[in-house]
């Protein structure tokens, strides 16, 4: 059987490992929050995160609407400054890096006036050849099973086909670091299943480190190396789901998680 730590603060703490629980890509990076606090004003949003994220490892974030998970999200990808605390990015050897971190929201946020591969084009940043750009699109977009869409305006496709665009994008530049901000929130039930298949497998081609904050706790199982509960800017609990990937829907072991987590969100207010 698998066991993980459930409170790494460095890989080699990590124990027991009967299979290889993460593959790092060659990108990855790992991540390490020491104390971190986040204040708007008053308010203060986070309240000392001590986390450590190893190289190439899925992590979901979940927690109350509000409990500062977009925040974290947010500081994680340079988008916003911590008020006090350090964030560190370590390359596979171990020194100190700045990581080619990417995002996908919830809504795709694609430009309207370029097509479906330019679209793509466009998460590859300056400099690079015009040619292998579109190239390097058409693959991504392969991957994404949209192939026979690259020559599509965006306003053309599903909201689900939009959203994988906007992961194409994201995943052209084989980022390091993956944040993901409930991207399959507006989707219906089924195209989010597909999504969350797709997702996983693009994971473990890539073995980019991968941040996912969800609302959707069974997502947060079936997809996540370990699930991170935030309460009042607080880790209130940091659980590891030892099981490999894929995972099917209906796995009862999965569901007495998804049980322990929804009781850990909801507590006095709604648990059972
Ligand atoms: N730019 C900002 N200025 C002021 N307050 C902010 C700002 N961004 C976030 N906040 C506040 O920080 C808190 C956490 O917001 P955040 O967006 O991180 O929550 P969340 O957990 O992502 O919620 P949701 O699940 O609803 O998306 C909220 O009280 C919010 O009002
Ligand atoms: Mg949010």
């Amino acid at each position: 059987m698998t066991v993980i730590a459930h409170e790494r603060f460095h890989p080699s703490e990590a124990v027991e490992f009967s299979e290889p629980a993460v593959v790092a890509g060659a990108g990855a990076a790992a991540i390490t929050l020491s104390g971190l606090e986040k204040s708007f004003g008053a308010n203060r949003v986070l309240r000392g995160i001590n986390l450590h994220i190893p190289a190439g490892e899925f992590v979901a974030v979940i927690g109350k609407s509000g409990c500062g998970k977009s925040t974290l999200l947010r500081i994680l990808m340079g988008l916003d400054e911590p008020t006090s605390g350090e964030l560190h990015f370590e390359g596979a050897d171990g020194a100190e890096i700045q990581p080619n971190a990417r995002i996908v929201f919830q809504e795709p946020r694609l430009l309207p006036w370029l097509s479906v591969a330019d679209n793509v084009v466009v998460g590859l940043g300056e400099g690079v050849e015009k040619k292998r750009a579109r190239e390097e699109a058409k693959a991504v977009l392969y991957e994404v099973q949209l192939a026979e869409k690259a020559g599509e305006w965006p306003a053309r496709l599903s909201g689900g086909q939009r959203q994988r665009v906007a992961l194409a994008r994201a995943l052209v530049s084989k980022p390091g670091i993956l944040a993901l901000d409930e991207p399959l929130g507006a989707l219906d039930a089924l195209t989010r299943i597909s999504m969350q298949q797709l997702l996983n497998r693009v994971w473990r081609e890539l073995g980019c480190t991968t941040v996912l904050v969800t609302h959707d706790v069974s997502e947060a199982v079936h997809l996540a190396d370990r699930v991170i509960v935030l309460e009042e800017g607080r880790i209130a609990l940091d659980l590891a789901i030892p099981y490999p990937h894929p995972r099917r829907h209906g796995n009862p072991a999965l569901a007495e998680l998804e049980g322990r987590l929804l009781s850990a969100i909801l507590g006095s207010d709604g648990g059972h």
